[in-house]
């Protein structure tokens, strides 16, 4: 009898735990994740052209998200980064780039903010050459120094004194993929029907109609 009771309560100790647990997770993680699968693009919203996509893999080998994220914060020191992320801007983005450590800046709008491909470029190849404060790697694996330009290869002006002493700067395909990706991240203006979204009243690029009625 003892022992039967005694067996009860174990089963009760393991038991109790794991449908808690289970509630928990499914209450948690579970019903929002199905939920939020569900979310539809934010409009305007398009997958990556071909080149992006291989982009954006260099993005990942190269490790720029250990560094950058891609997620605005409803905060007003990010708003200098563009509008509050939202769930919808990422529909074409598995897996999503978010990012946790925000050593560089949120690059979710970079695209718009800094739309010059040779900027890119001379960047990724040096940054220093136009942040001269910066602490950003610089990535000359992604460039060939040729004694020559040949048809088709796109040339990097990179200032002395971080040109090469001798020949020209030109950007490989990884790149010339991953300056595509970088110009293909923009934030899209959110404009709800309803005109409830605080997201949207935060958003630069949407403003109220005059007499505060917005739409
Ligand atoms: C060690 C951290 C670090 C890593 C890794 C890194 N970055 Fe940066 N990045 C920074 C910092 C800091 C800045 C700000 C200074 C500057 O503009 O150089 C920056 C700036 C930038 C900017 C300009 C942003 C703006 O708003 O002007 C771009 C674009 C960028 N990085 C792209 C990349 C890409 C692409 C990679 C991967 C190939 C990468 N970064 C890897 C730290 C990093």
């Amino acid at each position: 009898m003892k022992s039967a009771s005694g067996m009860n309560n174990v089963v009760m100790l393991v038991a109790a735990p794991l449908v808690i647990y289970a509630v928990l997770a499914i209450a948690t993680g579970v019903i929002p994740g199905i939920e939020l699968s569900r979310t539809p693009a934010t409009p305007g919203v398009v997958p990556l052209s071909a080149q992006a996509a291989r982009g954006r893999e260099v993005y990942v080998g190269e490790g720029c998200s250990y560094c950058h994220t891609q997620q605005v914060r409803p905060l007003k020191e990010d708003l200098v980064f563009g509008r509050p992320s939202v769930a919808g801007d990422y529909v074409y983005d598995t897996p999503e780039l978010l990012g946790s450590e925000r050593n560089g800046p949120d690059l979710s709008d970079i695209g718009d903010r800094q739309p010059s491909e040779v900027w890119q470029y001379i960047h990724l190849y040096e940054p220093r050459a136009v942040v001269s404060e910066s602490i950003m790697p610089s990535y000359r694996w992604l460039f060939r120094i040729k004694p020559h330009a040949d048809p088709g290869d796109v040339v990097v002006p990179v200032p002395p004194p971080y040109s090469p002493p001798h020949g020209v700067v030109v950007a490989t395909a990884k790149a010339r993929d991953l300056v595509a990706y970088l110009k293909s991240l923009r934030q899209v203006p959110l404009r709800p029907a309803a005109g409830t979204s605080p997201a949207a009243a935060a958003s630069p690029g949407v403003r109220a109609a005059p007499g505060g009625g917005g739409r």
